[in-house]
């Protein structure tokens, strides 16, 4: 039997379990590196983790974007990275990370969410395809994977422009 799935924000006694996560889901330090650059620097920022028992499972983390385009854009938030563990992947983990992380948005005031990921994946959460309504990640070799969520429903109505990540992901 599975052990039940707690989600919360992580503590500061998670830390060396989420760097351990994230390493292992990407298999590279890259993604963890950043994880721990935005703790440093990102304000906001929102970072969950999915727990069994003890054990960190799980991670997800936002940090603020802006969009620089013609008119100003919702306050916004990236979700980048997601990761779950190997031996744990295709257990719905992802899908409670991304649910809570979600939920959580409104709260902290984001009217919207960009990522970048397989759209096979994320249009079950409600996220598109951001080229077609003209928002657009660094250049248009992403626009494929280059996703778009609204929290505030019509946050993004008639908001264009260039997506700008923190400046932690220019280290990706
Ligand atoms: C992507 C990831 C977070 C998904 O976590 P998970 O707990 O396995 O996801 P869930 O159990 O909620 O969902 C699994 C489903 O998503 C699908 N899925 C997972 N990654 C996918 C991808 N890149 N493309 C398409 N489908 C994908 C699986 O096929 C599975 O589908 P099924 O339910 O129809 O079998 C996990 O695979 C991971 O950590 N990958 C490595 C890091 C990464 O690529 N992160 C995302 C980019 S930031």
């Amino acid at each position: 039997m599975q052990p039940s799935l707690t989600i919360r924000l992580e503590g500061p006694a998670d830390l060396s379990q989420i760097e351990g996560v994230v390493r292992r889901a990407f298999g590279r330090p890259d993604e963890a590196q950043l994880v721990n650059a935005l703790r440093r620097s990102a304000s906001p920022f929102l970072s969950l983790v999915a727990l069994h028992g003890d054990h960190v499972v799980g991670h997800v983390a936002l940090s603020p974007v802006a969009i620089e385009g013609p008119r100003a854009g919702p306050i916004s938030a990236g979700l980048a990275p997601l990761s779950v563990l190997p031996e744990t992947q295709r257990h719905g983990i992802g899908a409670a990370l991304m649910k809570a992380a979600l939920s959580e948005c409104s709260s902290i005031g984001w009217e919207a969410v960009f990522l970048l990921g397989e759209p096979l994946y994320y249009a079950r959460f409600g996220f598109e395809v951001a080229a077609p309504r003209g928002l657009h990640y660094e250049s248009h070799a992403f626009d494929h994977a280059f996703q778009c969520r609204e929290i505030r429903r019509g946050a993004l109505v008639g908001v264009t422009g260039w997506v700008r990540y923190h400046e932690a992901f220019a280290g990706l």
